[in-house]
Order: structure tokens, then C-alpha cells, then sequence
């Protein structure tokens, strides 16, 4: 049996068939130890270009680089087996033109053998969606509140909180469905137009400070693990592990200091070699 028929992985489609079906579940990872736990109970494992501020502690992700995607793009599918895993086109890599989004694409899926890419934008990237689509890259889009657009944007607040402002947001999901993506995050929106987004659109949504009314919901791992310091209004933390990190490295610290840590049972002894009298 080869490799590719024994590993039966998800894949864009598939995820693209669960419109108004069985709540997608997706997470994010940026290594093969956590991918290897988020895979069993994931059906997507997103890597996202929040790795900028989770793993390397920038205010925002626009230093992210297309190298330091594939990198942990790489490490995820090492990691994972089943979820459908879908890589972040970082700031700078797909802008400029679609040529340009396919070409930095193309290296994402070559260099990692991830699914899928995702990319922030909405009717101003439809034509993007639709040259990357129609040349064999499934594209995730990425609408609402897109962290990138910080420097324009100028802070980071959720998006469509009166009336008024649904139209254009609207928009962005129609075109991005319109234009072929399988998928499309919606962060930071407020609960009646994304319940209106999903309704309208042909494709899944995958919310994050969106609400249930979605298709599916992401979140940043170590957000919901309790890791990060501080998290948005949309987290749960399911977990409290910098509490428990914190109290493992103390001990382990103290355990050091009087002497208890390494103990008899952490030894190696001297191999006894016997001889025969000839
Ligand atoms: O980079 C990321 O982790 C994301 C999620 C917040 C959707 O894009």
C-alpha cells in the first residue's frame, strides 16, 4: 500500500461539503507535538500567521515571512495525519498581484504538502481567490476583522456592530464565495450579520468572535489553553495551563536547587562485566 493511500486525510472539498451540516472544528498550530494533539479532534488545523505573536512576540503579524510559514507549515504536516491542514499567505506574499499570491502559494503547497492556503481580504482579493482557485489552490478567505490591515485599520476592533456598516462586509463574503474559496473565516463580527453571511453564502463560515450561528469555529490554540497573557473577548479559555507551566518549572527549579532532582531512578549505573575463568 503506498504512504498517500494508507494516510486518509481531509481535504478542501470535504470541508466545502459541510455547509450547514456538522460544526467544522479547527484550531491553530505551528508545531508537529501540538499538531499531533489538535489532529485528533480536529477536521482543520490552521497555521496561522498568528505564530508571529504567539511563538515570536510581535505586536502584529505584518512581519510575518512566507519562509517562516513553510517552516511550521511543514512541522504541522509532520505532526498531523488526519485534519486537513491550511497554511497563512503572509503579509506581503499575495497582494501585489494574483500571480504573485500564485506563485507564493504554489511554494506553500510544494514545500509543506499542506491542503490549502488562506488569505485575508474580501472583494478586493476576489480575483486573487478566483486565479488561485481555478490553477489547483484551494484558498480559505479570511473577511471581518483581518489582523494585516492593522496599519490601516489603526486597531484591532470587531467589525459591523451597527447596521449600517453590514453592506460592505456583506459584500466581501458573497465575493469571496462567488469567486470560488471553499471556506471563509469571519473574526470579529457581530453576531446578526454573521448569522446573515451564513445564511447567504454558499460556502462555510468559520467564526472567531463571530458566534455560533457559523458554520464552524476557530481559535487560537494557546488562547484557548490559557498560554497567552492576554486574549480577546471571544476566547474561552478551556484550559489554565500557563498556571500549570509556571508550577511544573518552579519545581522542577527547586528540585534542582536542594539536590531531590536527579534521583536514584534517574541514574545510569556502570554496566558490571563478568568474566569467565578459561
Ligand atoms: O492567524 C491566525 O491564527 C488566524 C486565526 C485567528 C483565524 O488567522
Amino acid at each position: 500500500m503506498s504512504v498517500q493511500s494508507a494516510i486518509k486525510r481531509k481535504t478542501a472539498p470535504d470541508i466545502r461539503a459541510r455547509k450547514n451540516g456538522e460544526p467544522i472544528v479547527m484550531l491553530t498550530s505551528y508545531h508537529a507535538h501540538t499538531a499531533a494533539l489538535v489532529d485528533r479532534y480536529c477536521d482543520v488545523i490552521l497555521v496561522g500567521d498568528s505564530l508571529g505573536n504567539v511563538m515570536h512576540g510581535f505586536e502584529t503579524t505584518v512581519p510575518v515571512t512566507l519562509d517562516m510559514m513553510i517552516l511550521q507549515g511543514h512541522a504541522v504536516m509532520r505532526g498531523s495525519q488526519h485534519a486537513l491542514v491550511v497554511v497563512d499567505m503572509p503579509f506581503g506574499s499575495y497582494e501585489a498581484s494574483k500571480e504573485e499570491a500564485f506563485h507564493s502559494a504554489v511554494r506553500i503547497l510544494k514545500e509543506t504538502h499542506c491542503g490549502a492556503v488562506k488569505l485575508e481580504g474580501g472583494a478586493r482579493m476576489a480575483e486573487t481567490v478566483a486565479f488561485l482557485s481555478e490553477r489547483g489552490v484551494p484558498v480559505m478567505g479570511h473577511i471581518g476583522l483581518t489582523p494585516q490591515s492593522i496599519n490601516t485599520l489603526g486597531s484591532f476592533r470587531a467589525q459591523g456592530r451597527d447596521e449600517g456598516s453590514w453592506d460592505p462586509i456583506l459584500n466581501d463574503a458573497k465575493a469571496i464565495s462567488d469567486a470560488g474559496a471553499f471556506s471563509v473565516v469571519i473574526e470579529a463580527v457581530a453576531e446578526p450579520l454573521a448569522r446573515k453571511i451564513t445564511k447567504t453564502i454558499a460556502i462555510p463560515t468559520i467564526g472567531i468572535g463571530a458566534s455560533a450561528a457559523c458554520d464552524g469555529q476557530v481559535l487560537v490554540l494557546e488562547d484557548m489553553l490559557g498560554m497567552t497573557e492576554r486574549s480577546p473577548r471571544f476566547v474561552r479559555r478551556f484550559g489554565d495551563l500557563a498556571a500549570q507551566i509556571d508550577a511544573s518549572i518552579a519545581a522542577y527549579a527547586s528540585a534542582v536547587t536542594d539536590g531531590s532532582f536527579p534521583a536514584r531512578e534517574h541514574l545510569y549505573g556502570v554496566a558490571v562485566t563478568t568474566t569467565t575463568p578459561g
